[in-house]
């Protein structure tokens, strides 16, 4: 049980020690290593998906009563339309599944849902429960849960670069208005904090697309853990190790 008046919290399972007053503020996770779980129980890759969906309750939970202001999930890339139709129809089925069965315990502990992406190339009923969820969440105060879906980095990217150009040939922008700042608000975390940690279980230690611009300084933590099997201690292991490394943006300490 999280005591909020002691500024550590004690994870005795894994006898480490998280700072209450040091908690990353927007964490992003690559919910990776579904199918190799399935693959490993000889069931089909879509059970996987199944059990990652179940993980995600759990870590939003945890993220959420850890006091975590920004919660990233990569749940589909711009990539992941490459997979079987058979295997894209069940993910897209669990974002609706998810949304439904989540939506009131989300919304009873405060979280936003929004979503980040292109959204606009999902199927409609997707793109419905993601609008419908962010409108009857929008106005809550806690932590925000941004699903990726349909994002890729370089999309998002391309995307800003238009954006740009239309507020430049509506003489909404000129050239001395553009820095760093400004760029960050044309993606689609907008005014929200870069990732101070990006977490990717199942062993690949890659980025695929995620995040790209925003990640400049972020940490890297990698666990051979598949996305299933992730659990809460997975989460304070990482935000452990965060705590203890030493972040220099570049400077001397
Ligand atoms: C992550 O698990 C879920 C999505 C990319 C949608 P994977 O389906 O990539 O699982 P592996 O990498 O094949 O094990
Ligand atoms: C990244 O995982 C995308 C998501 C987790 C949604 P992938 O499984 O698609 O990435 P690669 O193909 O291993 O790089
Ligand atoms: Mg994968």
């Amino acid at each position: 049980m999280l005591n909020f008046f002691s500024a550590k919290k004690k994870d005795r399972s894994e006898n480490i020690e998280i700072d209450m007053s040091r908690i990353p503020k927007h964490i992003a996770i690559i919910m990776d290593g579904n199918g190799r779980w399935a693959k490993e129980k000889k069931l089909p890759r879509t059970m996987g998906h199944k059990a990652g969906v179940e993980t995600i309750r759990g870590i939003v939970k945890e993220a959420s009563a850890l006091g975590v202001k920004y919660l990233t999930l990569y749940a589909f890339s711009t990539e992941n339309w490459k997979r079987p139709s058979d295997e894209v129809n069940a993910l897209m089925n669990l974002l609706i599944q998810y949304l439904r069965k989540e939506f009131k315990e989300l919304n009873s502990n405060n979280v936003i849902i929004n979503h980040i992406g292109e959204i606009s190339k999902l199927p409609s009923a997707c793109q419905k429960e993601l609008i419908d969820a962010y409108n009857n969440t929008k106005n809550n105060t806690g932590l925000t849960l941004n699903l990726a879906l349909n994002y890729g980095g370089r999309n998002e990217i391309v995307r800003a670069f238009k954006l740009m150009y239309e507020d430049i040939k509506s003489n909404k922008l000129n050239e001395e208005c553009i820095n760093e700042n400004l760029i960050s608000k044309y993606m689609y975390t907008n005014s929200m904090p870069d990732p101070d940690l990006i977490i990717r279980p199942s062993g690949e230690q890659r980025l695929s697309n995620f995040l790209l611009w925003q990640c400049a300084y972020s940490e890297f933590w990698y666990s051979n853990i598949k996305w299933p099997d992730f659990t809460k201690k997975d989460l304070h292991r990482a935000i452990y190790d965060y705590q203890n490394r030493d972040r220099r943006f570049g400077g001397v300490k």
